[in-house]
């Protein structure tokens, strides 16, 4: 079923029941390649907090969290300018990092994020995203775990925000042209 947030409509895109599927598939591969590590795994606020949420509930392994807040997006345009909102309080020194994103689109956040990790040489940094816009992405990071490809247009949902609204649904949309 269509709905509306704010001024846009959008269709159903993605179920609750499918996300939840690749969670426990990526969370069970995360532990496969962790061997012995304890992984330290990193939500990027907001988008990300569902995400995070549920794969670690997946996750049946030792593991510890925390988050960083950055910023890129007003309205449903990409600016070029990614802001540090909130930095990170734990020590991730030689420690596995993965880092938990809901959406990659240009990459600017993703670049900005390794840059920040890197200043505090963890052994290695992994990144995890629900959804990625192949179409979109510029940046030669690789990504580690990658739950849906998706075409380059605007969704919102499970996490994601359109100007601030729509966080809260369960499921993915898409927005209806
Ligand atoms: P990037 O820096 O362009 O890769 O954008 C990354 C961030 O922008 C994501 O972590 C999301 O928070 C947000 N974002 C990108 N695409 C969408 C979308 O289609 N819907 C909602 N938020 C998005
Ligand atoms: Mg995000």
């Amino acid at each position: 079923m269509e709905i509306k947030v704010l001024d846009k409509t959008f269709v159903p895109f993605i179920s609750e029941e499918r996300i939840q599927t690749r969670l426990k598939e990526i969370a069970q591969q995360i532990q496969k390649d962790m061997n012995d590590e304890v992984p330290v795994f990193i939500g990027v606020l907001n988008g990300s907090f569902m995400v995070i949420s549920d794969l670690v509930k997946h996750y049946k392994g030792a593991c510890e969290m925390s988050f960083v807040k950055m910023a890129s997006y007003i309205g449903t345009q990409s600016t070029n300018q990614v802001n540090q909102l909130l930095g990170l309080d734990i020590d991730v020194t030689d420690r596995t990092v993965v880092i938990i994103e809901d959406i990659v689109d240009t990459g600017n956040t993703l670049v900005a994020l390794k840059k920040l990790f890197d200043q505090h040489r963890p052994k290695e940094v992994k990144i995890c995203t629900l959804c990625l816009k192949p179409e979109a992405y510029t940046k030669d990071i690789p990504l580690d775990y990658v739950a849906f490809e998706i075409e380059n247009k605007f969704i919102v949902g499970y996490g994601m925000d359109y100007d601030k609204h729509g966080r809260n649904l369960p499921e993915i949309y898409q927005i209806k042209e």
